[in-house]
């Protein structure tokens, strides 16, 4: 598959952050990865770079710039997720302990500034964790506002898991998102309402399983870990590999049904902080911001990451 499109990938591994990394690589992607970029949120920065820099080493992954980011939000304190993730961030495989390199001494967010700035503009904005590296590159060097693609992000929906009306990466960062969601930079917006449907049920890591590689056996160990939690935490059938909805659509966006909608995010409500509020009935008559997911073809979703697992025989 010939690699014509080319991302950035801003991630805080984290379970779903890995598969979306693996599924980028895969010889059944079209995605140039340019670099990765990690950002405090499942666990801490220094956690989610290690584990970024690992699962490039899992999957050989090794002329691809690791860089890590912001170690706090723009505004609020830190919070984790360490009861979804577990406290490495990657609970559940065995993994080496040390990564074979070091990041990059150059920050995340000087990575991104760097990299868009030289691009002819073709460069992909994925970020699966909250926003606060993206927010700080368009803070830092506005001029990379206009020279993005677009931006592809995991975060948000009609309806919150980290509180009743905040999905986790906005709620982390609501301040940031507010910056991106504002930016005039074209949005795809994979939220919980597309992301609970790439629900990884028993049956689905069962077929998983029977794929016969070493990349194959690390995902269906992530799948096991991240599933019990859901089911334990939310009484899932499974768990939702939110992140990998945003590559999946770049490498086959027939696979989502997208509304152009308006979004915008809140950062003031006492009940509502890191809320995405959604306009997808128009009522407030503002020009649309996102393209918001809201189906998934779950048949073309699970055929098109058994593929990309089997790409590593
Ligand atoms: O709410 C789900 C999101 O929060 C995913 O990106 C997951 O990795 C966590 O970062
Ligand atoms: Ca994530």
């Amino acid at each position: 598959m010939e690699k014509n499109t080319k991302v950035i990938l801003d991630c805080d591994p984290g379970h779903d952050d890995a598969i979306a990394i693996i599924l980028a690589a895969s010889k059944v992607s079209n995605l140039k990865i340019e670099a990765i970029t990690t950002v405090a949120g499942n666990v801490e920065v220094e956690k989610n770079t290690l584990n970024a820099l690992k699962v490039c080493d899992i999957i050989g992954l090794d002329d691809v710039p690791v860089a890590q980011g912001s170690e706090r939000p723009l505004v609020k304190e830190p919070e984790i997720a360490e009861e979804i993730h577990g406290e490495t961030g990657l609970d559940g495989p065995l993994l080496p302990k040390v990564p074979s390199r070091k990041a990059m001494e150059t920050h995340a967010v000087d990575l991104i500034i760097e990299k868009v700035l030289e691009s002819d503009n073709d460069i992909t904005l994925v970020p699966t964790g909250p926003l606060t590296n993206i927010a700080m590159a368009m803070i830092k060097e506005p001029k990379i506002i206009p020279k993005i693609k677009e931006i592809v992000l995991m975060g948000g929906g009609t309806f919150g898991n980290w509180s009743p009306a905040a999905e986790f990466n906005i709620y982390v960062d609501a301040e940031a998102a507010k910056v991106v969601f504002e930016s005039g930079v074209p949005i795809k917006m994979f939220g919980l309402d597309v992301t609970h449907q790439a629900i990884a049920t028993d049956d689905i890591v069962n077929d998983l399983s029977k794929i016969d590689n070493p990349i194959a056996e690390f995902v269906v160990e992530l799948l096991k870990f991240f599933s019990q939690t859901y089911k334990e935490f939310f009484g899932f059938e499974g768990g939702p590999i939110h992140d990998a909805c945003t590559v999946a659509y770049l490498i086959d966006p027939t696979i989502f049904e997208l509304q152009h909608v308006h979004v915008d995010v809140e950062t003031k409500g006492e009940f509502t902080y890191g809320m995405t509020s959604v306009d997808t009935l128009g009522v407030t008559k503002k020009e649309p911001n996102t393209h918001f997911a809201y189906k998934l073809d779950s048949e073309k979703f699970w055929n098109l990451l058994t593929r990309a697992l089997e790409s590593y025989n």
